[in-house]
């Protein structure tokens, strides 16, 4: 089977990089090969290429730029997938592409299910919403991954920027009323590697059967305050922190260009029941908190 990522560099893209040849044969695009504004050229590429299998790691997810960027971030986040998921109707193939917590506007109490009302309060998540929907519109043979709160120690993302205030800040504020799921990309990756995996022999109608949004993120939620505690906690080079006070803070108190939802931890039940054997949960959903993964595994291998 012929299989194209999309955003081979990216957190998730780049643990896809390594385990999607299990499945086929990959053919990964980065920005340069491929601009995903260039709309026309995303059509003209998959048309091309004619893969069974589209995986969509790419995301504009710079949440405070978005809202000053909105027509890039409309372009890469809602028109770019609904193109994929056209071509994926038409040629037969699969599109996995991932959505976020940020389709809500933190006001549960509990994790959210899939089916309870979105309402975006930014626009990174406004066009991460428009994505789902164009979709589910041209869609054929397709799952939706919302997840949150992606780590990895790649790029630019809160476990690197955590560990990089704390070498150069003797004191550390973290909002405390921010809470959802931290999500390792490579459990994410791999969960989705066993999923069409297991679907394998007849991929397009099996996933077809199954089409539709799913909430897959890491299990037990957090805020940012007690999240960077312990990633500063589990760091193996704490001798280089300089950081002496980690405070808990107030979204009010730390206002950014973008609204963020408070409480936005995801309900991942439907995804188990549905897409995944009770066996493989323990093994693959990796618990932020548990120490034997959190610190041995991420630290060790990424
Ligand atoms: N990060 C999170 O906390 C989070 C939370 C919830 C949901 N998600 C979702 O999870 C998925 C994976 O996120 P991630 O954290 O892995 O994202 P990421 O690390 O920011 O990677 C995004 C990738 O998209 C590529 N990209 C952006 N604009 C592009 C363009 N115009 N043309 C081609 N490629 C472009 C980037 O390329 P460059 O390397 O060239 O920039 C990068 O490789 C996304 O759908 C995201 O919305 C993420």
């Amino acid at each position: 089977m012929k299989i194209v990522l999309f955003g081979k560099n990216g957190q998730l893209g780049w643990e896809f990089q390594r385990i999607l040849p299990l499945l086929g044969e990959v053919v990964s695009l980065d920005r340069q090969e491929l601009d995903l504004c260039d709309l026309h050229a995303i059509q003209n590429t998959l048309d091309d290429l004619k893969p069974g299998l589209i995986v969509n790691a790419s995301a504009y997810t710079e949440v405070d730029k978005a809202e000053v960027e909105t027509e890039a971030a409309m372009k890469i986040n809602a028109l770019a997938p609904g193109i994929m998921a056209e071509v994926a109707r038409k040629s037969k193939a699969v599109l996995i592409h991932y959505s976020t917590d940020y389709v809500f506007d933190g006001t549960n109490n509990v994790p959210y299910k899939e089916h309870e009302t979105t309402n975006p309060l930014n626009m990174y998540g406004k066009s991460k919403l428009a994505g789902e929907k164009n979709i589910e519109q041209a869609g054929d043979a397709y799952l939706i991954l919302r997840t949150s709160w992606v780590y990895s120690l790649r790029g630019n993302s809160f476990v690197n920027k955590v560990l990089g205030w704390a070498r150069k800040n003797e004191t550390l504020k973290l909002v405390n009323d921010q809470v959802s799921n931290p999500t390792w990309a490579r459990m994410l990756a791999e969960v989705t590697n066993l999923i069409l995996f297991k679907n394998g022999e007849n991929l397009f109608e099996n996933i077809k059967e199954k089409s539709g949004i799913y909430h897959l993120a890491g299990s037990g939620h957090t805020s940012r305050f007690e999240w960077a505690t312990q990633i500063l906690a589990n760091d193996p080079d704490r001798e280089g922190q300089v950081v002496k006070n980690i405070l808990p803070t107030t979204s009010d108190e730390f206002p950014t260009p973008a609204m963020r939802p408070l409480y936005s931890a995801l309900d991942c039940s439907k995804f188990e029941r549905a897409l995944i054997c009770a066996y493989l949960i323990g093994r693959v959903r990796y618990n932020w908190q548990c120490s034997d993964r959190f610190a041995g595994i991420c630290w060790r291998h990424l």
